[in-house]
């Protein structure tokens, strides 16, 4: 193998009529009679060889079956393209090697799929052969943009104080909403470590110990339902300060995403980064979860329906609307998918009236008299060709179905610029959430959130009524991060698992060593955790979080690749003391 001079990236005409030595993949064949081009490619870039049956001193019959992705090692002399072969778009499109030696350093078995068209194959084959699919240009980009991320990240923190410190990744089982995966013990039969759901209690810990400022880039494991956004193993850039409010730890998370995003992508994100609480987010938007990209509100529609003749509303906890400009031309097909769409969310239906001529029409609109539609119009500013929507139901249900279609509504009219970032803050989140399935309080966070009130009695009696200070971070309608101010005192840490019907026993038994390291000095602490894959997607510009992983598990948390999970031999289960049921 000739040693490689250049990649294939690297040739300009600076180069010309020197010798070089390349090596790659076959990128593409072209015969052109006695004359074949290939396009030879690297992670670096691709560069066009020229074999002519003159200047190759090889088989040039072997040239001729050259295939794709074969791998070639290459000498020739660099030479200017003819003007009208120059390609503008490539680094190297104004030159090309005419190859004097070559040397074939592995052929490649027939594809199964083009290398060049991601988009020829499903993903499952992609997937199956993900060591292939990471050979095409979209996912080089991807894991180079997640490159550039933790270099980024890491540069930033380390800058500010901030100790890279590695916690365990077999632990206790601890709650935090997901399932744990677990680990079986071979020496202690019958006992189980988890795959950590996040290091939370570690960091916190770490507090405790005096470290300060502590960051992580640290694998997650969560054994959960899977979206578009979402891996059963997934990374966090896992951050915790000490002496510090909840301010403190935005405002540094401000200077992280904005110096990540620059040095990333070279944008510079308008800061301060808006804040909104929790409750307005889900009164104007309908999601905690806010994409601010595109003004399209939910607006309270109930003191109308009540005036109206329209009676499905009257029983209605809450009554809104969202109004589409220039959404009259929807069809009733259009607006029966629509209604498709807000049944998924427990809606039982979808109200509309289109503005025509300057009145409402059709829908609904013969419930409500002209008056009543002169002030609908004026207090929402409704012009002709407009629609609005409507749904009444239990509050919850109203403006999670509204919310997701305004999402819905967003996607299908192009209202988003994927060029666009708008941040935003989500804080003053409910403590706790009742569920009526178990019949208790759940964290809405963690268990180890501070509420942002001292008074504990009120806590007690009315858990539901106490904000915490939790605060989100959510860039054009993803949860990027997530953190709080934490209790760090273990009276407060009790009374919260109290609420949350973890009795004192299961407590003192998961939870001991952590209430009691409360005990010893522990300083007022505060931390957030960003979904690393999730703020790469944003980067990459892809809505899918398999793309920026190089190695992802499907929705069905399996790897296609490997074939994980997969059984395991009798001798394993029986030294783990496991018997599987048939
Ligand atoms: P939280 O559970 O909000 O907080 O997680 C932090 C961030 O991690 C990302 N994330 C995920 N990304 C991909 N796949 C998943 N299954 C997944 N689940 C979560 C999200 C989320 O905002 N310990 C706390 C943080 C803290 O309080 O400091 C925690 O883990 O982007």
């Amino acid at each position: 193998m000739n040693k490689r001079t250049h990649t294939c990236g690297e040739l300009t005409s600076t180069s010309i009529n020197e010798k070089v030595s390349l090596s790659g993949w076959v990128n593409a064949v072209r015969f052109h009679g006695q004359v074949v081009f290939v396009d030879i490619r690297d992670r670096y870039g691709k560069t066009q060889i020229v074999y002519n049956q003159d200047s190759f001193n090889g088989d040039f019959e072997l040239v001729k079956k050259l295939s794709m992705e074969d791998v070639l090692s290459v000498t020739g002399v660099v030479q200017k393209r003819d003007k009208n072969a120059i390609n503008p778009n490539i680094a190297t499109g104004e030159v090309e090697v005419i190859v004097s030696d070559h040397e074939i350093l592995n052929e490649s078995a027939p594809l199964p799929f083009m290398i060049t068209d991601r988009n020829s194959a499903e993903e499952d084959l992609r997937l199956k052969y993900r060591f292939l699919e990471l050979r095409t240009n979209e996912l080089q980009n991807n894991i180079k943009v997640r490159h550039r991320t933790y270099q980024a990240v890491r540069t930033f923190l380390s800058n500010n104080d901030f100790l890279e410190v590695e916690t365990p990744v077999l632990m206790k089982s601890t709650p935090e909403g997901a399932r744990d995966y677990l680990v079986p013990s071979r020496i202690h039969n019958g006992k189980f470590y988890a795959l950590p759901q996040s290091p939370q209690m570690y960091k916190q810990l770490l507090m405790v110990s005096g470290f300060d400022r502590y960051f992580q880039i640290v694998k997650c494991f969560r054994d959960e339902d899977l979206r578009a956004d979402r891996q059963p193993e997934f990374t966090q850039i896992d951050i915790e300060m000490s002496f510090v409010d909840e301010n403190d730890v935005m405002a540094k998370c401000e200077e992280l995403t904005s110096t990540i995003f620059k040095e990333v992508k070279n944008i510079d994100l308008v800061k301060p980064f808006p804040k909104m609480t929790y409750a307005d987010a889900m009164s104007k938007y309908g999601t905690d979860c806010p994409d601010l990209r595109y003004d399209l509100f939910l607006n309270d529609f109930k003191p109308f329906s009540d005036k109206s003749d329209f009676k499905a509303f009257s029983s209605a906890e809450s009554v809104m609307g969202i109004i589409v400009p220039d959404g009259a031309k929807y069809s009733r097909k259009e607006i029966e998918l629509l209604t498709e769409h807000v049944k998924r969310y427990k809606a039982k239906g979808l109200a509309w009236m289109k503005a025509d001529e300057g009145k409402l029409n059709g829908g609904i609109s013969k419930f409500f008299d002209d008056d009543l539609q002169i002030q609908i119009r004026k207090k929402f500013n409704i012009n002709d060709g407009d629609i609005l929507f409507i749904i009444g139901d239990k509050n919850k249900i109203t403006q999670l179905s509204l919310g997701s279609l305004r999402i819905a509504i967003a996607r299908k009219e192009g209202f988003v610029k994927s060029t666009d970032f708008k941040p935003v803050w989500i804080t003053d989140f409910p403590m706790f959430e009742y569920n009526d399935e178990d019949k208790r309080y759940h964290s809405l966070q963690h268990p180890f959130t501070q509420p942002k009130s001292n008074d504990l009695k009120k806590l007690k009696e009315s858990p539901e009524a106490i904000p915490s200070k939790q605060y989100d971070l959510i860039i054009n309608g993803y949860e990027v991060a997530g953190g709080s101010v934490r209790i760090h005192n273990s009276e407060q840490q009790k009374i919260i698992f109290d609420i949350l019907g973890i009795d004192k026993k299961e407590a003192k038994e998961r939870f001991g060593f952590f209430i009691d390291a409360l005990k010893y000095g522990t300083p007022p602490h505060g931390g957030i955790a960003f979904g690393f894959d999730r703020l790469v997607m944003l980067l990459a510009g892809t809505s899918n979080i398999r793309d920026v992983i190089a190695f992802p598990k499907t929705t069905s948390a399996m790897s296609l690749m490997d074939g994980a999970p997969s059984s395991v031999f009798q001798d394993q289960l029986k030294d783990l003391g496991i018997q599987i049921k048939k």
